[in-house]
């Protein structure tokens, strides 16, 4: 059993991870120990640069009584081309669990294809699903987390982190609105996805978008792989650009959130992210417990 996408979980087993995720937390909390995965090993497998995805992994494991190591593009084979496929069939031949970030999601399915140990996917051109598992337990935690409640993303719809919170969201049955310019080619297999489970709107008008939202979510207009595009990325995200302003369309208690890199003054203003509305570093924590709770949970341990 993978965990590839956002798309391939259920209603049920979003809600169950939501749960065990939580009873971690608080366990961690508390300072209970937990070594429900003593002896279990975790292969990172990082070909992007990471700070949150890496660090929760490893520490995650560690605090579960494992053990994880990192192949990065410069301590291993990746660089010079071995193939997804040997890389999965060893890899999984040497550890209960495998993590991987990878630039293209067709390399993650061909080295899920060949492990024998269950792949998790720390973020591909397609997918974030662990993003999407902690934006929800931290909405979950700001009392957001409903059906009905209305959940905004905006800026660039047509990437990896909008796409899991596009199917997430709908899961949990939220009223979404896509808030992008009009040359952003949303993924149509997300959007039937999420529009098979809820309502998906999409807006051209961040202002108009964000009234009587209960959450606003933004990420980075220029993701890993897509520098050479900066300039002209740039310009045309510049009128979805969350500030104080949209955030006074929202409602009152709405929430900001942002996966994290964030660049301040370009998709969010230094006043929102730093401000009382915003849940960034909840959603950073999230992570570390959420993929505790995938981790066990795929090792038949929950
Ligand atoms: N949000 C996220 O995936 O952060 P990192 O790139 O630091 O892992």
């Amino acid at each position: 059993m993978d965990f590839l996408t956002t798309t391939g979980i259920s209603k049920q087993q979003l809600h169950s991870l939501l749960q065990l995720a939580k009873n971690l937390k608080e366990e961690h909390k508390c300072g209970k120990p937990n070594n429900s995965l003593a002896g279990k090993t975790l292969a990172l497998l990082f070909e992007k640069p990471s700070t949150r995805t890496l660090a929760s992994f490893q520490l995650g494991m560690a605090q579960l009584g494992g053990s994880a190591t990192l192949l990065s593009s410069s301590n291993s084979q990746l660089s010079r081309g071995e193939p997804m496929k040997d890389t999965g069939a060893i890899l999984g031949r040497y550890a209960d669990i495998i993590a991987a970030r990878l630039y293209s999601h067709a390399d993650l399915e061909e080295l899920a294809q060949a492990s024998s140990s269950p792949v998790i996917n720390a973020l591909t051109d397609l997918d974030h699903p662990c993003q999407a598992l902690a934006a929800l337990l931290t909405m979950k935690e700001h009392n957001k987390l409903f059906a009905g409640s209305k959940f905004v993303f905006a800026g660039d719809c047509g990437f990896n982190v909008a796409n899991a919170l596009m199917a997430a969201t709908s899961l949990a049955g939220m009223e979404i609105t896509l808030a992008c310019p009009r040359e952003c080619k949303i993924n149509e297999e997300y959007l039937s996805f999420a529009r098979s489970r809820s309502t998906v709107e999409v807006s051209h008008d961040l202002f108009a978008a964000a009234k009587d939202a209960d959450v606003i979510y933004t990420d980075t207009w220029v993701s890993m792989g897509q520098e050479e595009e900066k300039e002209k990325r740039m310009q045309m995200f510049l009128p979805f650009q969350v500030n104080s302003q949209v955030m006074k369309e929202a409602k009152k208690g709405a929430i900001f959130m942002h996966d994290l890199p964030a660049y301040r003054g370009k998709e969010v203003t230094a006043g929102v992210i730093d401000g009382p509305q915003s849940t960034i570093y909840d959603e950073a924590e999230n992570r570390l417990h959420v993929q505790k709770a995938l981790m066990l949970h795929l090792l038949g341990k929950a």
